[in-house]
């Protein structure tokens, strides 16, 4: 029998033979990709930093500390002692880590102190713990709504609503953002399905801007729709005591579901859940994939993650600071000549430029003058809306905010951004 009849089709690839290698078209592609993201001026490169996250860090390769203006730090409580305190104490008593998802021998009391106590803090009747946002975003629409349902979402969701959605067989409408004739238009259209719901984010990440709750609140009530918001961007300080949108509008209390993390203003280690009605969290916990299979939230985030609720409900004047340092540095940048975009009272402050090479190098310019920020482009952001997404803290001083002001208006004239 000939040798080559002989070797199993799956051997072949490791055959001796003097044949010349086959193209490797993977590799191929994605250095092709990866060239054209390189030229574009689209593509990432981390910086590494090698201190706490904080309003102050430092990075890898420069020796003088730089002020922080991209992390989602925004009440400053990334590295508080508190938390650290609570955090080490947690694993005083509760150990390391779990081991196991929720259901077989994840669920501790300190898990569920922290259900109960998120579910205080949004006014709902109970909430349910995820690694991560992301996962919560996954697990919800799948797990509640049935391929009868429909869900109306704002075209500029964050991506894991975006696949949340995708995963899930209800029918799908998109409406234009924050366009409520469209939502109407998307309400009307579905009104035979037995549920709809309404997703938003609360505020959005990449814009700034903030969803006219009040009025999707009002639209979901005369089309008996349900409500529901992704509050990553707003919990912890944005509305009167930081409950977030609903409460900036009024309507604390008065959403269906929200989502929301662990992993920015609230500490800003890691971990998401919703917060809802009974139903929707026993649903979520009898069927949710990414709580069903995924490990449960480390006790230490969950130690500090109690104590940052207690502060906040001790304590909510850092969301004034947060709000007057906001508008000043939204004002004096506005002032200067450079658009910044976004709810003036909303803390994420994206510096537009327009074109994706212009913000690669506005921000490493601003780097040399010792402020950390990045320029986001495609496909974060539209073709042609590049920017630099600066992120005011409570924790930034008004030096550091003036430090950040005069080093935009000095790069910003130098790269004839503005005069
Ligand atoms: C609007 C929004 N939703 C969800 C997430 C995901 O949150 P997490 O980091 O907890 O997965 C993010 C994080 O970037 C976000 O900005």
């Amino acid at each position: 029998m000939a040798l080559s009849r002989a070797v199993p089709r799956a051997c072949r690839a490791f055959s001796t033979s003097a044949a010349a290698p086959a193209a490797d078209t993977l590799k191929e592609r994605l250095t092709t990709g990866l060239g054209e993201m390189r030229e574009a001026g689209t593509y990432k490169k981390e910086r590494v930093i090698v201190t706490p996250q904080a309003t102050s860090v430092r990075v890898e390769g420069r020796d003088e500390p730089v002020d922080v203006f991209c992390a989602n730090n925004y009440l400053g409580l990334s590295n508080h002692p508190e938390l650290v305190k609570a955090a080490g104490s947690a694993m005083e008593s509760h150990g390391f880590g779990f081991s196991s998802v929720r259901f077989i021998c994840g669920t501790t009391d300190e898990h569920k102190r922290l259900e109960r106590a998120i579910a205080e803090f949004h006014g709902t009747e109970d909430a349910i713990l995820y690694p991560s946002c992301f996962d919560a975003n996954a697990g919800l629409f799948e797990a509640i709504l049935t391929p009868e349902d429909s869900i109306i979402s704002d075209e500029l969701n964050h991506a894991s609503i975006i696949d949340g959605v995708r995963l899930c067989k209800a029918n799908r409408y998109r409406y234009k953002h924050m366009d409520m004739g469209d939502l109407e238009r998307c309400l009307v259209e579905s009104a035979d399905s037995p549920v709809r719901l309404i997703a938003t984010d609360g505020a959005f990440s990449m814009d700034g801007d903030v969803a006219p709750l009040d009025e999707i609140h009002a639209l979901a009530q005369k089309h008996d729709a349900k409500l529901f918001i992704d509050e990553c961007h707003a919990t912890g300080f944005f509305g009167p005591t930081g409950r977030g949108t609903d409460e900036f509008f009024g309507l604390h209390g008065k959403v269906d579901i929200i989502n929301s993390t662990l992993g920015k203003a609230l500490g800003g280690a890691t971990g998401g859940y919703t917060a809802a009605s009974q139903e929707v969290v026993d649903t979520l916990r009898q069927k949710a994939r990414p709580y069903l299979f995924s490990n449960t939230v480390a006790p230490a985030v969950v130690g500090a993650s109690l104590r940052v609720l207690e502060m906040l409900n001790e304590d909510s004047s850092f969301v004034e600071r947060l709000r007057d340092s906001t508008h000043y540095f939204r004002d004096r940048l506005t002032e200067a000549g450079f658009t910044v975009s976004g709810n003036r009272d909303h803390p994420i402050c994206p510096v537009m430029l327009g074109d994706a090479r212009l913000a690669t190098e506005f921000a490493d310019h601003l780097l040399e003058r010792g402020i950390y920020a990045i320029g986001f482009s495609f496909p974060v952001v539209p073709k042609g809306k590049a920017r630099i997404r600066t992120q005011i803290s409570a924790a930034h001083t008004r030096e550091q905010l003036d430090r950040a002001i005069d080093a935009f208006i000095a790069v910003g004239r130098d790269l004839k951004v503005v005069a």
